[in-house]
Formats: C-alpha cells, structure tokens, sequence
C-alpha cells in the first residue's frame, strides 16, 4: 500500500516536472535495477511520449495514428508483462500471481476501450494515452517496486 501511494506521488512528480510537449520524462526512480526490465520500462516511456505527440495533432491525421500504432504498443506492453512475469517467476516472487493479474486486467481493458474507440468517428486519442500511461508509470513506480528484493538475488 505504501509503494502505490508513493507510486502515485512519482507519478505524479513526473509529469509535473515534464519537459516541453513531453507526457513524462524518465526517472531513475522507476528503476527497478534489472537490465532488462528496466531497458522495456524506458522505451515505454520514450513510446507513450511519441504516441501523445502524434495523438494530440487531433483530427483524421490523429486517429489513423492511433489505430496504426495502438496495437503495435499493446503488443510491446504484453512483451514487456511477459518478460517480467518469467523474472517473477524464476525469482518465487510470493505475489508473482496476483502481479500477473494486474497484467491481464489491464490488457483486458485497454482491448475493451480500444474496441469502444473504433466505434467513435473522433475518439480523445490524446486523453486515452494519458491514460493509459498513467497507469503505466503508476505500476511501474508501485507494483514494480515490490519485486526488487525478490529478482536482485537473480542477476539475469
Ligand atoms: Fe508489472
């Protein structure tokens, strides 16, 4: 519960100080100290900047942006679940499955608004990616946190 509340402030900390036209700036703080998991946290970072700045040109231009590459980034994020799921694992991290549902939960309803913006003629593509990367950064600077002791003794 402290990591999630603290997880929030970073969060929050992280986009307050953003540099110009950028959703959130990278911070050591997200670092979780595998090489790995934190390489896939950076370009998720680097990702969401670039799909908000696509997204909020608004218009047509807008939402063709965000149905070419929407997919394409659920596919990194389920990678990146993926590659952090196996560390879990190999670690016997003890929360490993309640972990993994977060996962799950999140791909489930990144899907169900995805299928609720195909039906939208101009869905807030921008706003959603905000969304979207704010529970990102919100699970990277809280859930995250919690594996460390578990998967440093790994070293892989
Ligand atoms: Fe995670």
């Amino acid at each position: 519960m402290y990591n999630y509340v603290k997880g929030i402030y970073f969060a929050k900390k992280r986009r307050n100080n953003k540099m110009a036209n950028e959703l959130v700036t990278w911070s050591d703080d997200f670092l979780v100290h595998n090489a790995a998991i934190d390489e896939q946290h950076k370009s998720l970072v680097k990702m969401a900047n670039e799909f908000y700045a696509n997204c909020q040109k608004g218009g047509i231009l807008a939402r063709v942006y965000f149905f070419e590459t929407i997919k394409g980034t659920l596919r990194y994020v389920k990678t990146h679940f993926s590659t952090e799921e196996d560390i879990m694992k190999k670690a016997n991290y003890p929360e490993y499955e309640e972990h993994k549902k977060q996962h799950e939960d999140f791909i489930i309803h990144v899907q169900e608004q995805i299928s609720n913006f195909e039906k939208q003629i101009n869905p807030d593509s921008a706003g959603f990616v905000k969304i979207l990367t704010d529970w990102i950064l919100q699970h990277i600077a809280a859930s995250d946190k919690d594996y460390i002791p578990y998967i440093a003794k790994l070293n892989v």
